[in-house]
């Protein structure tokens, strides 16, 4: 029975990277999309407010949920097809990416493996196109599938369908909490090429005097890289980058860098370029500070951290004083990454 999978006033605690307090009043852990299906069918269904939640590594919860929480955990990966260009390969959104990633490579599929250690499951990686060291998942996506939480149909979705951005996708935009991703299917092309460009994981292999590296060495570099930069959740809560890389005109960059030299810039293909929010917030002096129990992690300023005991809304009082600090010095606003709840 449907009923039988709903668990009542349950703790998010520890289902948030975060680990900021808040209750649900309503939880179910989706195995099997006929198992959603079931829950659609109950006749409070369409009373409940409902969140779809994966990882929770990309959430800050404010407070309790009166609502129902519909916890993915839908398992299952393999290769699905094979042609002479790429393998194309299944896992179920509720796998955990990473050892997805090391799975590809150890099956001898490379091309993920610049986005290994990135926490969460698969099936949140197309919601925020997670991406990192110059590459976004995007780049090697065939299509997911999704149950339609309006109507209980399943639908497939292409790249086109997607419609893909920096951290963006049609599923946090005007479809955000309509769709639940079900699988994911990646393509990774056989003529596979290095993606070293990213100066942080050329530095890591040029130390570790690799010239012509292996999928599975970037995906070692790219791990060492991540495990100095950015705290493990699993020891200090946190949700990775807390604002998005703003984007501005080149007149606006202009005036900036006429103030500021050494600012880093990433030149983007319509003329626009990328700011490194993390620098923006170090140059305001907030790296290593904190506002109660939230706080800047030291080794990268883009990162807001629990420091023990923080509440969602300390969290959120922090990235405000941030924005506020970052607009006042550069007249740049920054942009919340993770879904605020
Ligand atoms: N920087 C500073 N101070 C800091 C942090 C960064 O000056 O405290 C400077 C760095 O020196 C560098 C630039 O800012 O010049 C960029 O820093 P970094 O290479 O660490 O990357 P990022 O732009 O801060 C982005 C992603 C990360 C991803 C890395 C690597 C976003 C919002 N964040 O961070 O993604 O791992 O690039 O590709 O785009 C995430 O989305 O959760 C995430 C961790």
């Amino acid at each position: 029975m449907a009923t039988g999978l709903l668990q009542r006033d349950i703790s998010l605690q520890r289902l948030n990277t975060f680990g900021l307090p808040a209750r649900a009043a309503r939880l179910a852990a989706i195995e099997t999309p006929e198992q959603l299906i079931a829950l659609m069918a109950l006749s409070e269904w369409r009373t409940w407010p409902r969140f779809i939640l994966g990882g929770g590594s990309n959430l800050v919860l404010t407070g309790d949920f009166n609502g129902l929480v519909l916890h993915v955990r839908i398992p299952g990966r393999q290769l699905i097809a094979e042609d002479a260009e790429a393998w194309y390969v299944l896992a179920g959104a509720g796998e955990n990416w990473h050892n997805f990633v090391i799975w590809t490579l150890d099956s001898g599929w490379p091309g993920l493996e610049n986005l290994a250690l990135i926490p969460g499951t698969v099936g949140a990686a197309p919601i925020q196109n997670i991406g990192a060291y110059g590459l976004e998942m995007a780049e090697r996506f065939q299509q997911l599938e999704a149950v339609d939480l309006d109507t209980g149909e399943s639908v497939v979705f292409d790249r086109a369908a997607c419609a893909f951005g920096y951290r963006d996708s049609r599923f946090k935009g005007e479809a955000a909490g309509r769709y639940l991703v079900t699988n994911v299917t990646f393509r990774l092309p056989k003529c596979w090429q290095p993606l070293t460009r990213y100066a942080d994981v050329a530095r890591e292999l040029e130390a570790r005097e690799i010239s012509q590296p292996t999928a599975r060495q970037i995906a070692e570099a790219v791990i060492a890289v991540r495990s100095h930069k950015l705290p493990d959740p699993a020891r200090i809560g946190n949700a990775g980058s807390f604002f998005k890389n703003p984007v501005v005109d080149a007149a606006t960059f202009a005036q900036l860098a006429e103030r500021y030299l050494d600012i880093p810039r990433y030149p983007q293909l319509d003329g626009t370029l990328k700011l490194a929010a993390g620098w923006l917030i170090e140059r305001c002096g907030w790296k290593g500070r904190s506002l109660g129990a939230a706080g800047v992690y030291e080794q990268q300023a883009l990162v807001l951290v629990n420091r023990g005991g923080a509440r969602g809304e300390e969290v959120l009082r922090l990235a405000q004083a941030i924005q506020a600090s970052v607009r006042a010095e550069f007249g740049v606003e920054l942009e919340v990454e993770p879904v605020v709840l």
